[in-house]
């Protein structure tokens, strides 16, 4: 492994648009498009991970493999050396996904025609993963206040208090709108939760990508105070660009829970551990902190150079967390099919529109930050020359 990891100025073209069919069919065939949509970082990715995998491959076996308890284990050393968390006494499981971990919550948790709440605008695949269950999407709209986002617990406390609702997906830190959410925060959501007998999924995927001096903290850190029942999601798969090969993890502080998810997860057989996802697994917690320093260090950047150079009409809502941008185009009067044209034929961008995530998202559309910023320039550039020439 290279004594110091490379700046994140490498960037090939392949890397920004790998899913061509994709971009095509969501933002048109314009070959110049410059594509900034999807929650991963577009830099030369940790350099002990890619030595891991090479090694992996060099082994010429890849068959049936028992994991080893390292695995885990990095995880959790690295939770406590980043985060000061401590969570080996709590229970951690192994799922493909963040999507089948909620999922199977849904399914265990909660029966057909309960209630589900979410905090839009917010990722998108929270709601057809409710819904496809046949369960009820129930909107905790989050405030947009002088201050930046809130969370509206007097309507928190309403909807929780539905007898249907039995389920809360706690989004931490934020995607899309980038808040990463205090202890009191956290403590009063939770509070609420635990009075009405709603169960937290508190989604915690972006936890590493909390950006100085904001500090992720863990929901299984507040949630004994309260009695909350919670199982959490992590894994390496946004820290460090990995969605394509590793598994992720639930951790939860209850047994019944923990056995549930384990029970079901060995029913539908997805437990087969991937040789390359569990090399990169390990690879990532065990060496890349400084790669992760520089990525933290280069968003927080390109924050700064949204913030300084967006032209008028398009603002930044300041992330606190994740390498996400949510820009607000309010400015523009736009509906959102003219945004999304605009932003495509005009702007020649494909950003993820802020409609995607709820109807609060109209008028707003998120752009990824983890790249280098000639691309951020270039994405401003593109902005204000599609601005100057709106037929005002
Ligand atoms: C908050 C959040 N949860 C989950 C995911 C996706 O996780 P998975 O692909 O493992 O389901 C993403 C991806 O962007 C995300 O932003």
């Amino acid at each position: 492994m290279p004594a110091t990891p490379p700046a994140h100025d490498a960037i090939t073209d392949n890397r920004l648009a790998t899913d061509t069919k994709r971009l095509t069919q969501l933002f048109g065939d314009d070959a110049g498009l410059l594509p900034l949509w999807i929650a991963e970082p577009y830099v030369d990715l940790a350099p002990g991970v890619v030595v891991a995998l090479q090694a992996r491959a060099g082994t010429r076996w890849y068959g049936y493999e028992t994991r080893p308890r390292s695995v885990i284990g990095s995880f959790w050393e690295w939770m406590a050396s980043r985060h000061g968390w401590d969570g080996t006494a709590l229970k951690t499981s192994v799922s493909p996904s963040v999507g089948t971990s909620i999922g199977i919550l849904i399914e265990e948790r909660t029966d057909p025609g309960d209630g589900v709440l979410l905090q839009p605008p917010v990722f998108t695949d929270f709601k057809p993963l409710i819904t496809s269950a046949n369960r009820t999407a129930v909107r905790n709209p989050l405030l947009l206040t002088d201050d930046g986002y809130r969370m509206d617990l007097d309507d928190l406390e309403a909807k929780a208090a539905e007898p249907a609702t039995k389920m809360m997906i706690l989004c931490n830190p934020h995607n899309p709108v980038g808040r990463v959410w205090t202890r009191d925060e956290l403590a009063d959501a939770a509070a609420i939760c635990a009075r009405h007998d709603v169960f937290v999924v508190a989604d915690e995927i972006h936890a590493d990508l909390a950006l100085p001096p904001f500090r992720f903290t863990p929901f299984a850190s507040i949630a004994g105070d309260s009695g909350v029942a919670w199982a959490a999601t992590h894994g390496p798969i946004k820290t460090f660009g990995l969605a394509g090969v590793c598994d992720t993890l639930l951790v939860t502080g209850d047994d019944d829970i923990s056995n549930l998810f384990r029970t079901r997860s060995s029913q539908l057989h997805l437990t087969r551990n991937n040789v390359f996802g569990m090399a990169a697994f390990e690879a990532g917690y065990r060496t890349g902190a400084e790669w992760l320093d520089q990525l933290l260090a280069l968003i927080a950047s390109n924050v700064v150079l949204l913030r300084d150079r967006l032209p008028p009409g398009i603002e930044i809502i300041e992330p606190e967390g994740t390498y996400l941008a949510w820009l607000d185009f309010r400015g523009l009067g736009m509906d959102v099919p003219e945004l999304g044209r605009w932003l495509s034929e005009s702007a020649h961008l494909a950003l993820s529109p802020g409609h995607w995530f709820g109807r609060q998202g109209a008028g707003f559309a998120r752009m990824t930050i983890a790249t280098p910023p000639a691309q951020i320039e270039d994405a401003i550039d593109r902005l204000t020359d599609a601005a100057d020439a709106i037929d005002r």
